[in-house]
């Protein structure tokens, strides 16, 4: 395992996932965690992030001199290269040389083990105010910038390396190779990580947990439930039934398609639920985001509880039998939840902040570690087709957290209806694969005038949120074609009754959210 020590924002993330690109397993550990707990877990390498503090900054993160005295290989980026030149000796000051953006490197010392193979100009993104002038004793400058003279060093000895820019994000145009230079020649790390390696370790991991016991498992019709269910059924087979509960906050033909699609592919018996009454009436006069999705997280664990009892009713056998829980929860949900790095609780995803406090199952979540992207592919590994494994990502709670207000059957029906519309023409332009998803928003607190047929009308406006990202944890809002949505617009504007006016979300996240709530 590689740590990455996060520092604040969402830096660690990405480098996270730039190691796992690398094919090493890496792991996002927060700052706070004492050193010696970090040394516990045997890492091969570890990684200091970037953040927003300043070092100079009261209540500064910062490290405690131990890690660089351990042997293991370390390497800091931006805020983590100034906390190691600090902590190690060297100068950081607020000289005012601050760079922001696109920032010329030059390499001064080719041979070096970061840059070794890269060119002697390149391109790299800082953001940074202070900056390093001097760097510990024993470390060798290898870059620098017309603003900063210390933008790299190395102590290849000690195996300490640090870079002023952020080598994870794509306009550092030699990122990806400096930081494998870090993983396979400063630290030694052989690339071996791979989705068959996951496999095969849940699959030993799930069936000693599960025994001879059962589980079932809750299909959302998603790619990550499908996937955790096509890996458990994998494990432990017959002992896994699958339940899809359809809460009446699905899109139109949702249901249909999910027992269709996924029955086809795996061959798993699916029992499927209809609580939408159930849903409806706990969401009645709730309008808080929060708490909608807490409501929602609730009802779905008691509609699985009433499920096992109907389950193990029809097996025949005693109630204790099927004690665990199947759940698709992905590690941008677990640290997003705040789960295990001390980041903010941005929202309650429903299946990990949501959970009630007096659940009676047993959790598997055998993707608990991994990125979209990593999921996709342990689905290609486990055969699944395109239909299951390409899908767009659809929220938990469903359009419960598109209708901004109260959620009520009229205004599902009429949001099911304007989605419908604007994911046909997203479709039929060929634009699915280009999208990362295009979330339908119905704003039915709002009210605009407008004007339809003869006379005025007093109807709600619809949002198109069409985003394309990686992994969801950052988006950037779609360029699509103005015919494109001009066709969506005066579909819905047509077909929609009730419904005035479309308008386009051309926010990035962030600092929006993908979904409105
Ligand atoms: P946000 O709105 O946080 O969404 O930018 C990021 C991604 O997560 C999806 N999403 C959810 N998925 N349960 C889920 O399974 C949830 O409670 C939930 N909330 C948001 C969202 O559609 C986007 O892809």
């Amino acid at each position: 395992t590689v740590l990455v020590v996060d520092f604040g924002a969402q830096y660690a993330q990405l480098i996270a996932r730039r190691v796992r690109e690398a094919r090493v397993f890496s792991e996002i550990v927060p700052s706070d965690m004492p050193v010696a707990e970090m040394l516990a877990k045997n890492p091969a390498a570890i990684i200091l992030s970037g953040g927003p503090s300043s070092v100079y900054a009261e209540n500064a993160p910062s490290i405690d001199r131990a890690l660089f005295e351990a042997g293991v290989p370390v390497f800091g980026m931006c805020y983590g290269f100034q906390l190691m030149a600090r902590v190690l000796g060297g100068t950081v000051d607020n000289s005012g040389a601050r760079e922001y953006g696109r920032t010329d490197l030059a390499v001064s010392k080719a041979a070096s083990t970061l840059f070794e193979g890269t060119p002697s100009e390149q391109v790299v993104w800082m953001s940074h105010g202070d900056a390093c002038s001097a760097a510990p004793e024993g470390f060798e400058v290898t870059a620098s910038t017309d603003v900063v003279p210390v933008a790299a060093f190395e102590n290849d000895e000690r195996k300490l390396f640090g870079v002023q820019y952020h080598p994870e994000v794509m306009h550092s145009t030699h990122g990806q190779q400096v930081l494998e230079h870090f993983l396979y020649r400063g630290a030694g790390i052989t690339p071996n990580w791979t989705m068959t390696n996951v496999v095969d370790e849940q699959l030993a991991l799930i069936r000693e947990q599960v025994g001879t016991k059962r589980a079932i498992c809750g299909l959302s019709g998603g790619v990550d439930s499908a996937v955790a269910a096509a890996l458990v059924q994998k494990a432990i087979g017959a002992q896994l039934t699958c339940v899809y509960v359809d809460h009446g906050l699905m899109r139109k033909g949702e249901t249909e398609q999910v027992e269709k699609d996924f029955v086809a592919a795996t061959g798993i018996q699916l029992k499927v639920v209809d609580a939408s009454e159930r849903f409806l009436s706990a969401l009645a006069g709730v309008s808080d985001p929060e708490q909608k999705r807490k409501i929602i997280g609730r009802e779905f664990i008691r509609v699985f509880e009433q499920a096992q009892a109907e389950i193990v009713a029809e097996a025949g056998a005693d109630g204790e039998d099927v004690a665990f829980l199947v759940q698709g929860t992905l590690y941008p949900d677990v640290v997003e939840s705040g789960g295990g790095t001390g980041t903010a609780n941005i929202k309650s995803h429903h299946n990990v902040g949501g959970l009630p406090d007096d659940i009676e199952f047993e959790l598997i979540e055998p993707l608990r570690k991994l990125f979209k992207d990593e999921v996709r592919m342990v689905g290609q590994e486990l055969g699944l087709p395109d239909e299951i494994i390409q899908r767009q990502p659809f929220p938990g709670p469903g359009l419960g957290i598109r209708i901004v207000g109260e959620v009520t059957r009229d205004r599902l029906d009429l949001l099911r209806e304007a989605d419908a519309i604007a994911r046909a023409e997203l479709t039929a332009a060929g634009l699915d694969r280009e999208i990362w998803q295009c979330p339908v928003v119905l704003l039915a607190d709002v009210h605009s005038v407008g004007v339809q047929g003869d006379g005025r009308t007093y109807g709600h406006p619809i949002v198109l949120r069409p985003v394309s990202s990686e992994d969801a944890m950052t988006a950037d809002w779609s360029r699509l074609p103005y015919d494109v949505l001009g066709r969506i617009s005066t579909r819905i504007t047509n077909e929609v009754s009730d419904v005035n006016r479309v308008v386009l979300d051309i926010t990035s996240k962030p600092p929006g959210t993908i979904e409105w709530e």
